[in-house]
C-alpha cells in the first residue's frame, strides 16, 4: 500500500514566537523561514499580521523570501484581521489565510457572550470572507478540544460548506487524551458532509505532555495536516514537535504516513531556532536533546559498540548529528570553524567570518575545547555589537572577607560613561554600578544562570527578566565569565526598553 502524504505545517513563526521572551526580529524570522523551507515543510504559519506593524512586515518579507511553501496568515473571525491578513500575503507565491473563533461552550459563554448559532454564522461569514479573498482558507476551531463533537461537527460542515480548504482542529488547552483525541478526528470523518473537500488539520498543545502523542492519533484517524513547531516551542509547555512527527513517521515503516521533511536538517534548523530564540533544549528532550543518543550506562555503551541498533531506534546521520564532528580548539582553522558553522546553520560572509574567528579564538583561549552551544553562544552575541548600550569593561573585586565592589564603563550610542559601586555579592555591585550610569527604574523579576556542558572553564548563559515602566523584559548573556553575563543580560533587557 502506498503511503499517505501529511502536509507539515510550521508555526514556529507564529505560536512558537508568540511565548516571552522568544521574539524574533524580521531578519532573523526571515533566516527561520529559509531554513524551515530547506527542511522541506509544507506550510510557514508566518505571523498574525493584525497584532502589531512588526508581524505584518514579517509577513510581507518571509512572502518575498520564500519559494514554494505556502505562506499561512492568522487571523480572528473578524473582516479587519482578514483584510490585514490578505494585504500581508501580497507578495507569496502561495497564500493561504488562517481563519476561525471559539468553538466550546466555555469559549463561547465566557470569550464572546454568544450563542452556538452565532458563533457558526460568524464562522461561516469569515471564511466566506476570506474565501473571496485568496483561495485557501484555513478554520481553527479554537478549543475544539474540548468541543462537544456533535456542535464540532456541524461547524466543521459549514465552514467547509462556506469554502474552509483545511479545518484545523486545535486542543487548544492541552486537555485531551490521545484516543479522545484520535476519536475526534474520527467522528468528523465519519459525521460531516463534505469532509473529503477539506484537509483536517491537528494542532496539539503540550500542557499535560501528550501533544506527540494526541498529533499522531489525530493522523492515524484521518488528519492529513499537522500543525508543529521547531523543538516543541509554544504557548505555556508548548506545541507538537515538528522533530518528533517528522522521526516517529520516519522510524514506523508500519504506519503507511509520510511526509516531505529532510531530516538531516532536524539538528541544525533545531539548534538555529534555540539560539535565536534564547530557549535552550532540555538535554533529554527527543531527538534534539544534548543526550538524545548519549549512551552513559556501560551496558548500553557495549551494545552500541558492538551492534548500534541494539539500542538505537534512529541512526544519529539521520537527524543530521555528524558523530565524525571537529572538536575545535585554539588550534582550529578557518575551514574547520566555517565547516561547524555550517553544520550548526549559520552562513557567513568570508568578511564576517575573519572577524568572528578572532572571537572564536579569544574565547578558545579561555577554554579548552569549544562547543557547538559555544559557538551558538558566540554568534549570538554578534547581534549585541549593534546595541544603543555595550559593556566595553567591566571589573569586580570580591571574597571572603571582603566588600564586592565592582566598576563599570559603558558606551551608549558613542558615548563614554563609568561608574562605580558597592553591593551584597559581585552581581549585586556591578549592576548597582550599571544603575549609577542608567538612573532608570528597573527591578530584577526573575534570574537564571546556567552553565552549558561541565568544567569551571563553561560559558554561563543568564537569562533575566526587568521590570520596567510597567513591563516585564527578557534578556540575555553568555560569557565564561558569569558577573559579565548577568550584565550583559541586564544591558540586554535595557536595549529592549525603547522597542516595547
Ligand atoms: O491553540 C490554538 O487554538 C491556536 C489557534 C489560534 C490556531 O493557536
Ligand atoms: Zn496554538
Amino acid at each position: 500500500m502506498e503511503n499517505k502524504r501529511i502536509y507539515i505545517f510550521d508555526t514556529t513563526l507564529r505560536d512558537g514566537e508568540q511565548v516571552p521572551g522568544c521574539q524574533l526580529n524580521t531578519v532573523e524570522k526571515i533566516q527561520v523561514a529559509k531554513a524551515l523551507e530547506e527542511l522541506g515543510v509544507d506550510v510557514i504559519e508566518a505571523g498574525f499580521p493584525i497584532s502589531s506593524p512588526g508581524d505584518f512586515n514579517s509577513v510581507v518579507e518571509i512572502s518575498k523570501a520564500v519559494t514554494w511553501p505556502t505562506i499561512c496568515a492568522l487571523s480572528r473571525a473578524v473582516q479587519k484581521d482578514i483584510d490585514c491578513a490578505a494585504e500581508s500575503l501580497k507578495y507569496a507565491k502561495h497564500k493561504r489565510i488562517h481563519t476561525g473563533i471559539g468553538t466550546s461552550d466555555s469559549h463561547i459563554k465566557y470569550k464572546f457572550n454568544s450563542t452556538r448559532e452565532e458563533i457558526i454564522e460568524r464562522a461561516v461569514r469569515a471564511v466566506t470572507y476570506a474565501r473571496n479573498l485568496v483561495d485557501e482558507v484555513e478554520f481553527y476551531a479554537e478549543d475544539a478540544g474540548r468541543t462537544d463533537n456533535e456542535f464540532l461537527a456541524r461547524v466543521v460542515e459549514a465552514v467547509i460548506k462556506a469554502g474552509a480548504t483545511v479545518v484545523n482542529i486545535p486542543d487548544t488547552t492541552g486537555y485531551c487524551l490521545p484516543a479522545e483525541y484520535g476519536a475526534k478526528i474520527k467522528y468528523l470523518v465519519d459525521h460531516v458532509d463534505g469532509i473529503d473537500k477539506a484537509i483536517i488539520s491537528t494542532h496539539c498543545h503540550n500542557d499535560l505532555g501528550m501533544a506527540t502523542a494526541n498529533t499522531m492519533a489525530g493522523l492515524l484517524n484521518g488528519a492529513r495536516q499537522c500543525e508543529v513547531t521547531i523543538n516543541g516551542v509554544g504557548e505555556r509547555a508548548g506545541n507538537t514537535a515538528l522533530e518528533e512527527i517528522a522521526m516517529i513517521l520516519k522510524c514506523h515503516s508500519d504506519v503507511p504516513l509520510e511526509t516531505n521533511i529532510n531530516t538531516t536538517k532536524i539538528t541544525p534548523v533545531s539548534r538555529m531556532v534555540s539560539s535565536l530564540m534564547n530557549m535552550p533544549v532540555q538535554a533529554n528532550k527527543a531527538i534534539v536533546g544534548r543526550n538524545a543518543f548519549a549512551h552513559s550506562s556501560g551496558i548500553h555503551q557495549d551494545g552500541v559498540l558492538k551492534e548500534a541498533s541494539t539500542y538505537e531506534i534512529i541512526n544519529p546521520k539521520d537527524v543530521g548529528i555528524d558523530d565524525s564532528s571537529i572538536i575545535l580548539t585554539a588550534r582550529s582553522g578557518h575551514a574547520a570553524l566555517k565547516y561547524r558553522l555550517e553544520v550548526l546553520g549559520i552562513k557567513m560572509s568570508d568578511e564576517k567570518l575573519d572577524n568572528f574567528y578572532q572571537k572564536f579564538l579569544k574565547l578558545a583561549d579561555q577554554k579548552k575545547s569549544i562547543t557547538d552551544d559555544d559557538l551558538l553562544l558566540l554568534a549570538g552575541a554578534e547581534h549585541a555589537e549593534e546595541a544603543h548600550v555595550k559593556l566595553d569593561y567591566l571589573q569586580v573585586t570580591s571574597g571572603r572577607g571582603l566588600q564586592p565592589v565592582a566598576s563599570i564603563g559603558l558606551d551608549i550610542a558613542g558615548e563614554k560613561f563609568e561608574a562605580a559601586a558597592k553591593g551584597n555579592g559581585p552581581v549585586d555591585a556591578a549592576i548597582n554600578a550599571l544603575k549609577g550610569i542608567i538612573k532608570r527604574h528597573m527591578t530584577i523579576k526573575e534570574f537564571t544562570i546556567q552553565n552549558i556542558t561541565k568544567g569551571s572553564d563553561d560559558v554561563g548563559k543568564v537569562h533575566m527578566q526587568v521590570e520596567h515602566d510597567g513591563h516585564v523584559y527578557f534578556g540575555f548573556g553568555a560569557d565564561t565569565d558569569i558577573v559579565t553575563a548577568s550584565v550583559e543580560a541586564y544591558i540586554d533587557c535595557i536595549n529592549k526598553f525603547k522597542k516595547a
